[in-house]
């Protein structure tokens, strides 16, 4: 398995995933440069891997907006080299999408099939990723994916629990809905969907829906920082020159494919923070 993007949040949960029971080759800058198509053939071409987990991509939302080439350069542009790689070396190429393709005006889960209406330059860019993919990789699995966290690079959770480590008052969004998603939990959802051969798109979040008041509630009231200060903000009250990027409001995705070719329903969102929680204070006691 060689996996592009390995120092990244979710690139990291991968690689400590599979090592074991893949022989691996974890790749990011400056080695591997998915930009450059030559780099993906060699790399590809070098390793000859059965699977190839392509996590490298372009994922600062917002500075997207101001930089929307740079953000399809290597979103699209990205996934195309590693796709071309992939079918010269009939690799399996996995890869990630976003709930951010969507507009957010479904009134249930969004299903694989809906259609989709970016409202930002990262999700145009990352459908133009999904676009690349379908035209280019004959074999290929794409998770869409959502709200990850992990210990391995900043995140939501990180960035509210350091926050409230320095007595910030946090000021969170209040009216956007989706599903926090760990990304060990992702990564194990990866294992799965290979072990039942699976192709195709394919959804996976942890299970039910929070707002982010409500999820940054329940890190600080777990996270032991109960006592911070934390107020409601709608989402027309951000600050448009730091957030300038539109989000959808509602970006629940429904795990059922999953589910249904897995076998196994992902757990709660909250199981997974308190996890996550858990493993914080490991690493903290360390
Ligand atoms: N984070 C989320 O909440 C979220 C939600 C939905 C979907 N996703 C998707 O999940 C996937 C993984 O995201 P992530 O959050 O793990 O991203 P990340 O933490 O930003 O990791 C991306 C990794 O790719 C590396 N990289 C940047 N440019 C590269 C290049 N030209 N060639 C090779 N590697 C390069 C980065 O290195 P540097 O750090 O040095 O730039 C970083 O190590 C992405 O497809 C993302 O769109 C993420």
């Amino acid at each position: 398995m060689l996996i592009t993007g390995a120092n990244g949040l979710l690139g990291k949960d991968i690689t400590l995933c599979f090592t074991g029971r893949y022989e691996i080759l974890p790749t990011d800058l400056p080695e591997c440069d998915v930009t450059s198509l030559r780099e993906c053939m060699r790399a590809v071409g070098d390793y000859s891997p059965d699977v190839v987990v392509h996590c490298a991509a372009y994922t600062a939302v917002d500075r997207a907006e101001g930089e929307e080439e740079a953000a399809f350069t290597l979103n699209a542009g990205g996934t195309r080299n590693v796709a071309l790689a992939c079918r010269e070396h009939r690799s399996l190429l996995v890869t990630f999408g976003t709930d951010y393709v969507f507009d957010g005006t479904s009134d249930r889960p969004y299903v694989e099939d809906d259609p989709t209406g970016p409202l930002s330059a990262y999700g145009r860019s990352k459908l133009a990723a999904e676009e690349a993919l379908r035209e280019v990789a004959p074999d290929f699995l794409l998770i869409r994916t959502q709200w990850l966290f992990g210990h391995y690079g900043r995140n939501f959770a990180s960035s509210i629990l350091e926050r409230a480590e320095r007595g910030e008052e946090l000021r969170v969004v209040s009216d956007q809905k989706g599903s926090p998603t760990f990304t060990r939990d992702l990564a194990d959802a990866v294992g799965r969907l290979l072990e039942a051969d699976a192709r195709g798109v394919f959804h996976f979040a942890n299970e039910g829906e929070t707002t982010f008041l409500d999820y940054a509630t329940f890190l600080l009231a777990h996270g032991g920082k109960g006592e911070s200060r934390l107020s409601p903000l709608s989402t027309s009250d951000l600050p448009r020159d730091v957030y300038p990027a539109a989000r959808p409001l509602y970006a629940v995705l429904s795990k059922e494919k999953y589910r249904n070719i897995s076998g196994v329903a992902p757990r709660r969102w909250q199981d997974a923070v308190l996890d996550y929680l858990g493993g914080r204070d490991g690493k903290d006691r360390a």
